[in-house]
């Protein structure tokens, strides 16, 4: 304790390695939190970041010759339930809570356990649960049950919950990867109040802007490597990327004229009630439309009727000139159309199923010879898409779930982009994504615009859309309520227009 009261340090690992099956995730780190700091962790796509937390919170075990502190006190094997007994917690991607029981009873019960008689128990319990959410400023209702909650409002339950344990460091893995702007703005001050009562939290996201607003200081690996610890204050983005990815990245607006190209899809009045209105849109062939706008807008609902996953009441839909209803996404798959949902995790993967058999998924007809699937194709479409979209992957065989959060995206968006689809539907298609995939990634959607293919680039980050879309359309409230050409105006000018 001596030892904490003189450095600070809530954690310091030293020396940090792990090796997976020959693959080094991470090379002699070093990794240093202080109490009551909020300390970011930068770096690609499977540079090591969740290992690393992995590793603090006793999920993994480093390779021998680490040396792990926490609170002071040299702990050379952390487990998960010594973590938390020295007061460390983690906020998971997917949530370790329980989708059937109620608000209290997710935030509270742990900590009752064995407390009886019952009813005492219960009202305890929600008198627990309330202390907990009013510490974080936050009201919800503690009957209702976490199933039945947006995944904003799962986060502060789990954040709530890690309160009850007396949490003094909180891991954070990419808590705002799924949430709208307004939720991670709650989140953001929640990390902020949690940070003036003294605890600690580390974040990790891959939007450099949230990442230079909510911390003071940020530790950049790469490769597995520490490249450093640097302050915030004074930080840009392109430094910062730079840090991360060792090479300068800049934004450039890519729209083209696509206007000659013949249209590939027409809306005319396309309505479903409570989601949109008389959209009137069209896609030419090459041409990248996005759409941004705050969250329900209307943006995914749109994206979902084209993919035949629930049907317009009123308007036409047309593709290549001619009519289509679709009745299920099958039928759109055949007609051409492909979907990246935002929702990766649920939607898009097998996580158990090997990165191969993910990636075929959706082309297995073009695999077969005689009847059976030809191994040797199988090879070649992997090995040619994880290539194209430099994937980090071990084996093909090894399950998808080994994969890095950014890896697998990568591996949806290839599984989509081996339909050689006539409409490309992408939505929020970067969401985990690293800056530097990012830029791979929209070099490759071009060229596949290039193709002739239409794309829909559904997304609310607005710089996303500006700068790789040839024409943005502005959704509020389920209509388009403006168009704006990159070339002709300035990005400021579209984030005033959506967030005013
Ligand atoms: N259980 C595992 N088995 C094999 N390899 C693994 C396992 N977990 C992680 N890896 C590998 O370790 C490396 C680091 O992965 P990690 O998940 O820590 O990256 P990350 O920095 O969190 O990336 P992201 O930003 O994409 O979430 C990757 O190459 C990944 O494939
Ligand atoms: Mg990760």
């Amino acid at each position: 304790m001596a030892e904490q009261a003189a450095s600070g340090a809530m954690l310091a690992m030293r020396g940090v390695s792990k090796t997976f099956s020959g693959v080094k995730a991470l090379d002699d780190v070093s990794f240093e939190v202080r109490t009551g700091e909020v300390h970011c962790l930068a770096g690609e796509n499977g540079s090591g970041k969740s290992t690393l937390i992995k590793i603090a919170t006793g999920v993994y075990a480093a390779d021998p010759g680490a040396e792990i502190r926490i609170a002071g006190r040299k702990v050379s094997h952390p487990t998960p339930g010594l973590a938390r007994r020295l007061g460390i917690e983690v906020i998971w991607q997917d949530h370790a809570l329980f989708p059937e029981m109620s608000v209290a009873e997710n935030i509270a019960f742990e900590s009752l356990l064995g407390a009886r008689p019952r009813l005492v128990a219960k009202r305890r319990l929600r008198a627990t649960a309330e202390r907990a959410l009013a510490r974080l400023g936050v009201t919800l209702d503690l009957d209702a049950s976490l199933r039945s909650l947006p995944i904003a409002k799962r986060q502060v339950v789990a954040i709530a919950r890690a309160l009850i344990g007396e949490a003094r460091l909180i891991f954070m893995d990419e808590p705002t990867a799924s949430l709208t702007r307004t939720e991670t703005d709650l989140l953001l001050a929640i990390v902020r109040k949690l940070a003036a009562d003294g605890v600690a939290v580390v974040f990790v996201s891959h939007r450099l802007a949230e990442v230079l607003e909510i911390s003071s200081a940020v530790t950049v690996l790469r490769d597995g490597r520490l490249v450093g610890v640097f302050p915030t204050a004074g930080m840009t983005q392109s430094r910062l990327t730079e840090l991360m990815t060792g090479q300068i990245f800049d934004s450039q607006v890519s729209a083209r004229d696509r206007s000659a190209g013949p249209p590939v899809l027409e809306l005319r009045g396309l309505t479903r009630s409570g989601e949109y209105r008389d959209i009137d849109l069209e896609i030419r062939a090459g041409e990248i439309v996005g759409i941004t706008g705050l969250i329900g807008a209307g943006r995914t609902e749109l994206g979902q009727t084209l993919f035949g996953m629930t049907r317009a009441e009123r308007g036409e839909i047309r593709l290549d000139g001619a009519p289509v209803s679709f009745r299920s996404n099958e039928e759109a798959i055949r007609r051409g159309v492909a979907y990246v949902s935002e929702d990766r995790l649920s939607l898009g993967l097998i996580q158990p199923q090997s990165i191969a058999d993910n990636l075929a998924l959706t082309v297995l007809d073009r695999l077969l010879v005689g009847g059976l699937i030809s191994p040797g194709r199988k090879a070649s479409l992997v090995g040619n898409w994880v290539r194209e979209l430099a994937v980090k992957i071990g084996k093909p065989q090894d399950a998808v779930s080994t994969l890095s959060g950014g890896n697998q995206q990568r591996i949806v968006l290839a599984k989509w982009l081996a339909t050689e689809p006539r409409l490309l539907i992408l939505d929020a298609p970067t969401v985990g994504v690293d800056v530097g995939a990012r830029a791979g990634l929209f070099a490759i959607i071009r060229k596949l615009a290039e193709g002739g293919i239409a794309i829909l680039l559904i997304s609310d980050e607005a710089p996303e859309v500006y700068f790789n879309a040839d024409r943005v359309l502005h959704m509020a409230a389920g209509r388009i309520v403006g168009e704006y050409d990159p070339r002709k105006t300035c990005l400021a000018t579209l984030e005033r227009a959506i967030y005013a």
